[in-house]
């Protein structure tokens, strides 16, 4: 096996999945059976990503920073915790729907490899592994996360409740993940969480652009959307009581100054989050309270973060059900089955890949 050195010029190459199976830490005893890939090159090169993104975010106006670089394995760790909040119902509400649903979602699909984006700890997909597990003799699993650590515990934890579920891990971004999709059609992809609300519209576009591209007529997607509901619920919940949240939003600040060096004032960053109703979406920020001097070690190069500067860190989409299955039909996928609680709060979307329409040329229509 010969893994590619870092800056290696074919880096750019995307790797196949027997090369990306073959990478996996050899002190990973079952390697083979279940495991979690991790890109070898990925390392020095994700850093220097990380500090550009930070550079390009803190010096834009308005300032922001990507949302994906919450998640590092502290960060999911903290992310596990907002799940539990009495104030954030979300991950309840959607856990509720799938313990509901899971037989019928599985009656719907038939025989499929479960690939699920973001996975994180994989805690609500266990009513899914559950389902599929009782009716097929062995079930392939693939989660893809950009945090190694938590993709190995959510693992262990597979093995132990489901023996005959085959868990591939992959550490990486979702859109590093597309080209794996069409080796395991007949496939269903699982977007829960809401997470596509933390796209905005245009990437958004590029996402579901993506998703249809690379899979296979007649995949499945399920995916998991939260619903324009009462104000008040959407400030609570994005502000727990015990601040988890806060501290999530902080922990990226403390993330730039382990993996920078950047010397950020942490208690100088402030949690602020608050629902726009005008674009039915909850913004989340850092509120600096004091100017900083952010400086970044990969690049060698120190942004000035002034006094009372807002930088968003995330914003989560809230929808409507029936606009959103208009969008979707943009990108080709038809909607086969709603899921919704009783309250209707959150809303779980079974969409089926339509077969490629043969397109009509420009001179045609
Ligand atoms: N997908 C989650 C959501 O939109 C992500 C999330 C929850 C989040 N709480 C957060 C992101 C706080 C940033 C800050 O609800």
């Amino acid at each position: 096996m010969s893994l590619i050195p870092e800056g290696d010029p074919v880096a750019s190459r995307r790797l196949s999945e027997a090369e990306l199976v073959a990478s996996v830490s050899p002190d990973a005893p079952d390697s083979d059976v279940d495991s979690v890939i991790v890109d070898p090159r990925r390392a020095g090169a994700a850093t220097l990503e990380f500090a550009r993104s930070v550079a390009l975010g803190l010096s834009d106006t308005p300032p922001w920073l990507h949302s994906r670089f919450l998640y590092d394995d502290i960060g999911s760790r903290l992310f596990e915790e907002i799940c539990e909040q009495p104030e954030y119902y979300l991950t309840r509400t959607e856990a509720g729907i799938l313990e509901q649903c899971a037989s019928r979602i599985r009656e719907a699909t038939g025989p499929v490899t479960l690939i699920e984006l973001g996975s994180g700890n994989s805690g609500k997909t266990d009513y899914l592994l559950a389902a599929y597990a009782a009716t097929e003799p062995s079930v392939r699993y693939v989660p893809i996360d950009v945090s190694a650590g938590i993709l190995n515990q959510a693992k262990d934890a597979i093995s132990v409740r489901h023996p005959t579920v085959t868990v591939t891990g992959v550490a990486d971004t979702y859109e590093r993940a597309f080209p794996l999709f069409k080796e395991f059609s007949p496939a269903m992809v699982l977007f829960l969480g809401s997470s596509i609300g933390n796209f905005d519209q245009r990437e958004s576009d590029v996402f579901w652009q993506g998703v249809s591209d690379a899979l296979s007529p007649r995949d499945f997607v399920l995916l998991g959307v939260d619903l324009v509901k009462e104000e008040s619920l959407f400030n609570a919940a994005y502000n727990d009581a015990a601040g988890v949240t806060a501290q999530f939003t902080k922990n990226l600040f403390a993330r730039i100054n382990r993996e920078l060096g950047a010397g950020i004032d942490l208690d100088a960053v402030e949690h602020v989050a608050h629902y726009n109703s005008e674009w039915q979406r909850v913004e989340i920020y850092a509120r600096f309270l004091s100017r900083q001097d952010v400086y970044l070690e990969p690049l060698d190069r120190t942004i000035v973060v002034p006094k009372r500067t807002m930088v968003m860190t995330e914003i989560s989409r809230k929808y409507d059900l029936e606009k959103m299955k208009e969008y979707l039909r943009c990108y080709d996928f038809a909607v086969r089955e709603v899921f919704t609680d009783k309250k209707r709060w959150f809303g779980l979307l079974l969409l089926q890949r339509l077969p490629q329409m043969p397109r009509k040329s420009a001179d045609q229509r």
